[in-house]
């Protein structure tokens, strides 16, 4: 063995929207490489081995555990993380439902739930109860129990279906607020 470090790769993905290029090894794991490397921290790392989805991101669109794919597999695809999922500066119907519906409480579990729920309502826009589970299953949360957080999927189900598509939380921004009491 001759000790040297393994050649470094060349990525280039897109990142909620944004084009990323970096180096990786290519025994790095895309959850490493998010966090460490492009300071994406909003995934999480629960047990680094696949099992409870605390690192969910969208690798074109399809929810996968960032832990147990590699960086290098990502070079030319779409990932979509939490920290893409509100828009500018307003929360997504499901983050808003998660805060209503107390479906959190030390919020290490959160980012992955919510990245998994965006996957299914952006292919199943009104999805049962049953199917709400299944497709959390691989989502795992020591402290809520799961009530809280499939009611919450369920209600932002509801409030997104207005116009088919996701809704901006009506709910303005502080700095919006703060702009409206300005100009009155
Ligand atoms: S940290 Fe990836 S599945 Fe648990
Ligand atoms: S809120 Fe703590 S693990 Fe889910």
């Amino acid at each position: 063995m001759s000790g040297k470090a393994p050649a470094k790769m060349a990525i280039s993905t897109t990142i909620n929207g944004q084009t990323y290029d970096f180096l990786c090894e290519p025994r790095q794991s895309l959850l490493e490489v998010l966090r460490d490397t492009l300071q994406l921290t909003g995934a999480k790392e629960g047990c680094n081995n696949g099992n409870c989805g605390a690192c969910t991101v969208l690798l074109d669109g399809e929810p996968v555990n960032s832990c147990i794919v590699l960086a290098v597999e990502v070079h030319g695809h779409e990932l979509t993380t939490i920290e893409g999922i509100a828009d500018k500066g307003h929360l997504h119907p499901i983050q808003q439902c998660f805060l209503e519906g107390a479906a959190l409480q030390c919020g290490i579990c959160t980012p992955g739930f919510i990245v998994a729920a965006k996957a299914l309502l952006d292919k199943k826009p009104n999805p049962g109860e049953e199917e709400i589970r299944f497709a959390l299953a691989g989502n795992l949360c020591r402290c809520t129990g799961y009530d809280k957080i499939v009611r919450s999927v369920k209600a932002a189900a509801e409030r997104m279906s207005g116009n088919g598509s996701l809704k901006q939380n009506p709910q303005p921004t502080q700095t919006s607020q703060q702009q409206a009491q300005q100009q009155q």
